[in-house]
């Protein structure tokens, strides 16, 4: 067995690096597709659903995919820091992958709406955080206005980059399914994933690797839903804080890719969500932030359109521990306290 080396080593070929960039990696990526038989009887008719988990990533998201990428390039060219703005797995990822090559990490947040386990992450890799009175349409403006003025390269999703990173995890999915699946499901933020998805589809595809292309299904939070109503949100709300954007800055792509996959955007409660996000670990054992679970509450919504036999991903993009809160918060389960230590206290409250 040989050893991941990383995502930038493994597809190479199919990224815009050279002999000379240097490769800035905590091994991202190859993350496991996991089978999810419980949703797959959910939705019934032989459908088979595979969560893409990349909360397994280092720092627990998607985003490392797009960090290695962009910090090996910020670094390529010399910077000696970098911005972004953040609901909170962006600045991780940034934070992670700058301090890691020696840079300075800026990162912008709304202030009160970043779950703590990201903030957590953030300090102790050393980023130098800056809270707003804002959202983060208001961070995205600001770190924008920063790049353009001071010696700071931008590591949002508008960095090139970035996308190129994270469409490695479309390569992943074809890699192990042999082909792409019928749909792909993704919770849609800032737009940005969708996109990169979409990108690595579309190059496997043109290089023969995938005989099709996937429906991409993307799923906003119904508070936050700016491809819903067709124009940004002023104030977008919902309990799922990575997705709590209304302006996203990859709109046209993101529109681009739902249309030439004959794809659909859709919204999902913060109740659906929070359903679907319970499902997902005591169902299927697996542990996702509130707004990874949007994926699988979207499908769930329109499981009547999905065709028979199909196969279906959905995306899975973070980790549940870093919203501790929200789980304890929202779990229809809680802890039996304030017992004896005894055989018999302890076996009565076990039901025996
Ligand atoms: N899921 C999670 C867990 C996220 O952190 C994000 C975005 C998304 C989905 C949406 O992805 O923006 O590419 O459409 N988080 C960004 C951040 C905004 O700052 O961490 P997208």
């Amino acid at each position: 067995v040989k050893p991941w080396p990383g995502l930038i080593e493994t597809y190479r070929p199919y990224l815009p690096v050279t002999e000379s960039t240097p490769v800035v990696t905590l091994l991202e990526g190859n993350t496991p597709l996991i089978p999810a038989p419980y949703i797959s009887q959910q939705v019934g008719k032989g459908v088979k659903v595979f969560v893409k988990y990349d909360g397994l990533n280092p720092t627990g998201s998607f985003k490392d995919r797009g960090m290695t990428m962009a910090i090996s390039k910020a670094k390529e060219d010399g910077a000696k820091a970098v911005i972004c703005a953040s609901t909170g797995n962006t600045s991780a990822a940034a934070a992670a992958y700058a301090r890691r090559a020696g840079m300075r990490a800026f990162v912008i947040i709304p202030d009160g709406y970043v779950a703590l386990g990201k903030l957590a992450q953030a300090l102790l890799y050393g980023a130098e955080v800056i809270a707003i009175d804002g959202n983060f349409d208001d961070a995205l403006t600001v770190v924008k206005q920063m790049a353009e003025n001071y010696p700071v390269t931008l590591v949002n999703s508008v960095n090139p980059y970035r996308l190129e990173g994270q469409k490695t995890a479309a390569f992943e999915v074809v890699d192990v399914l042999g082909n792409a699946p019928d749909w792909l499901c993704i919770p849609v933020g800032n737009a940005g994933n969708i996109s990169a998805y979409w990108m690595g589809f579309c190059q496997y595809h043109s290089l023969g690797k995938t005989s099709k292309l996937p429906k991409m299904m993307g799923f906003q939070a119904a508070g936050a839903a700016p491809f819903i109503g067709g124009q940004p949100v002023a104030k977008p709300e919902t309990l799922a804080t990575a997705i709590r954007i209304g302006n996203p800055a990859n709109w046209d792509k993101a529109w681009g890719a739902k249309d030439a996959s004959q794809g659909e955007f859709n919204a999902v409660t913060d109740e659906e969500i929070l359903e679907a996000y319970r499902i997902l670990a005591a169902h299927e054992g697996v542990f996702c932030e509130p707004a990874s679970a949007a994926s699988v509450a979207g499908l769930l919504k329109v499981k009547d359109q999905v065709p028979a036999e199909s196969t279906i991903v959905c995306v899975l993009t973070g980790n549940g521990l870093k919203d501790p809160d929200c789980a304890i918060k929202h779990s229809d389960n809680q802890v039996k306290s304030g017992i004896k230590p005894e055989l018999s206290q302890v076996a009565k409250v076990m039901g025996f």
